[in-house]
């Protein structure tokens, strides 16, 4: 079967729909990038342009074949999971009648393309959004919005739809279930979107269209439709991010631009909680005592975000004495947690559409335990399926490799701790005050930490002959150097394995050869001493050693090949301190072997399939 996690788009308007469409896309290329294509109408046809691989590669032929041109149209960028990458499974798929773009899937196409091909439709593709296409058009009764309703109460799964009817040259159709859609509005103008940052140049008015509600967008006006073919009034939002925030303003790359956009991102995050230097949740809808109430907690999420929730769990057991359980959400699903009433369950995410962190969030709330959601994307699937939601302000992040979005989940993890913390009577209000007030003063100190760019450049460069590294710390440093592996895999494509540091004897040291490079982070004061000896362990077989350390730790000549030190901070906020130069390394690894950073392959950045 061939599934999709893919960016939609829909321009109607006075503009050449096809540069806005193209433009639109490349906003939305993160979401994938297997293939991509347009649709327009232009003198009564519909007029397609597709072609396996990146957007680039569809400018190329249309520039070689000749584009379609016209007001209205729709347009896809896809990521597949199962199947072939071609030419014939891009999007969009129908016939001259009824042509559609789909994100997600559609479960029960199997059984609608045997019926289809029975009533003597025939297909050209191995696409379930084929068949939606088909379907339309075989219940066509000459009104588009009873047409897509009788198709809704036939397909089963998941999709964002932009559809657009031969016969209706003026008008396109939107409808979604469980998969991300946007209607943006604008002067004599309108769009569909997979998400915000793909048309904030043209508009930053949007609808965010629920379950099942079908949108009906003309040049002036958008009406919105239930299933039972009601007319229903939608709130308009409005973006507050910056408009040049989905450019690179001036950065060779968005993941450069996002790590030095760190500072603003968290200070933007944490402001709106932090009240006379105390944490304050209530615009959020709790408080201490509410927290306090748990008795255990887990953290479940994926990738990148998972990691933040690590570094939640020292911070949370530590300071508030409450154990918590972290899992990556495809995990946590399928093991029948132990989760019940009286348990917290927080889920990260920075997209909000992630399929096994919403599964899992899904899981808790049918046993009864409480939910939280940290998502940076506003109203994202898993921000509203949540008991409880804690918004990130990191602003679009752009780049598929975390970095502003895990710094800000972090800071929000602290802030949840210290007020935990306080309500479970384990920390005085002055100490929470003196945590708070040291988080506050955080953005800067990262500034400090985004000056050591050149000396990571410098080392990255070290890595770049390099087979396999491995990253070691323990506790903090511990959950940090994961992240810090992650990052380097996901871009650089050098492999790398991160080990609590007192474990490798235990098997792993049998790996370090003459040379091999260890990326070692020592910021807890109190595990100092017993990090350096595993590190002199390393370094006496041959490993070449860079350490990211304190400012204060004590570090013989002999131990580090390179040593770069970290500006000072409280050593529980060391991680935020210490992620930065673990994120220029892997960024400029990245730059130096010549890879496509903001696009590594085979990755994307919002998984909405499991
Ligand atoms: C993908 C991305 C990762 C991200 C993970 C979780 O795998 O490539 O960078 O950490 O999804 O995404 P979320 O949107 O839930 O934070």
């Amino acid at each position: 079967m061939v599934i999709f996690m893919c960016g939609i788009v829909g321009y109607i308007g006075d503009r050449d729909c096809t540069n806005v469409l193209i433009d639109a896309l490349e906003k939305l290329e993160y979401r994938g990038y297997d293939s991509a294509g347009i649709a327009v109408m232009g003198n009564g046809a519909i007029n397609v342009a597709k072609c396996k691989g990146r957007l680039a590669n569809l400018v190329e032929k249309m520039e070689n074949e000749g584009r379609p041109s016209g007001n209205m149209g729709i347009g896809h960028t896809r990521w597949a999971t199962h199947g072939e990458p071609s030419d014939i499974n891009s999007h969009p798929h129908g016939n001259r009648r009824v042509t559609v773009v789909h994100n997600g899937i559609i479960e029960n196409y199997r059984q609608i393309k045997e019926f289809l091909i029975n009533e003597g439709y025939s297909f050209v593709s191995e696409t379930d959004t084929e068949t939606v296409a088909k379907l339309l058009d075989y219940h066509y009764s000459g009104n588009p919005v009873d047409t897509i309703i009788k198709v809704l109460s036939e397909i089963k799964g998941s999709y964002a739809l932009g559809v657009i009817f031969r016969d209706f040259p003026n008008t396109i159709y939107a409808v979604r279930k469980d998969s991300p859609l946007i209607v943006g509005k604008g002067e004599h103008e309108n769009f569909i979107a997979s998400d915000v940052p793909a048309i904030m140049k043209y508009t930053r008015n949007y609808y965010l269209l629920e379950q099942n509600e079908i949108a009906v967008i003309k040049k002036e006006s958008v009406t919105f439709y239930n299933t039972h073919k009601e007319k229903i009034s939608k709130e308009i939002h409005v973006a507050d991010w910056d408009v040049d925030a989905a450019e690179k303003g001036g950065y060779e790359h968005f993941m450069l631009k996002e790590i030095h956009e760190q500072p603003t991102a968290i200070k933007t995050t944490i402001m709106p909680r932090i009240q006379n230097s105390m944490p304050d949740f209530s615009a959020e809808g709790f408080d201490n005592k509410r927290l306090s109430s748990y008795k255990k907690i887990f953290i479940v999420a994926c990738g990148t975000a998972m990691h933040a929730g690590l570094v939640g769990k020292y911070v949370i057991e530590k300071l508030a004495r409450v154990p918590v359980i972290v899992d990556i959400a495809s995990e946590f699903r399928y093991r029948e947690p132990l989760i019940g009433e009286g348990d917290l369950m927080i889920v990260i995410s920075q997209s909000g559409e992630t399929a096994d962190t919403k599964a899992a969030l899904e899981l808790a709330k049918n046993n009864n335990a409480d939910t939280m959601a940290i998502v940076n994307v506003k109203g994202s699937s898993i921000a509203r399926d949540a008991d409880m939601v804690i918004y990130t302000h990191a602003g679009p992040e752009i780049s598929v490799a975390s970095t502003k979005a895990y710094m800000v989940q972090i800071s929000v993890m602290y802030l949840i701790a210290f007020e935990l913390a306080l309500g479970n009577d384990t920390i005085t209000k002055e100490q929470c005050a003196a945590y708070t007030k040291q988080l506050e003063e955080i953005p800067d100190i990262i500034e400090q930490s985004i000056a050591l760019e050149n000396k990571c450049q410098f080392v990255a460069s070290k890595l770049l002959n390099a087979e396999s590294l491995l990253y070691i710390g323990r506790g903090l440093d511990y959950a940090l150097s994961m992240e810090g592996s992650l990052k380097l895999k996901e871009i650089s494509y050098i492999h790398s394995e991160s080990y609590a540091a007192g474990e490798l004897k235990h098997g792993t040291i049998s790996l370090i050869t003459e040379g091999m490079p260890v990326i070692a982070v020592v910021t807890q004061d109190d595990l100092e001493e017993k990090t350096i000896s595993n590190i002199k362990e390393v370094k006496s077989r041959g490993a070449m050693v860079i350490l990211v350390c304190g400012k204060d730790v004590q570090v013989e000549d002999e131990v580090a090949d390179y040593v770069i030190r970290l500006p000072k901070a409280d050593k529980l906020l060391m991680p935020m301190v210490a992620a930065v130069p673990l994120q220029l390394i892997a960024y400029y690894a990245a730059v130096l072997k010549g890879n496509d950073v903001d696009k590594p392959r085979n990755l994307a950045k919002s998984v909405t399939v499991e």
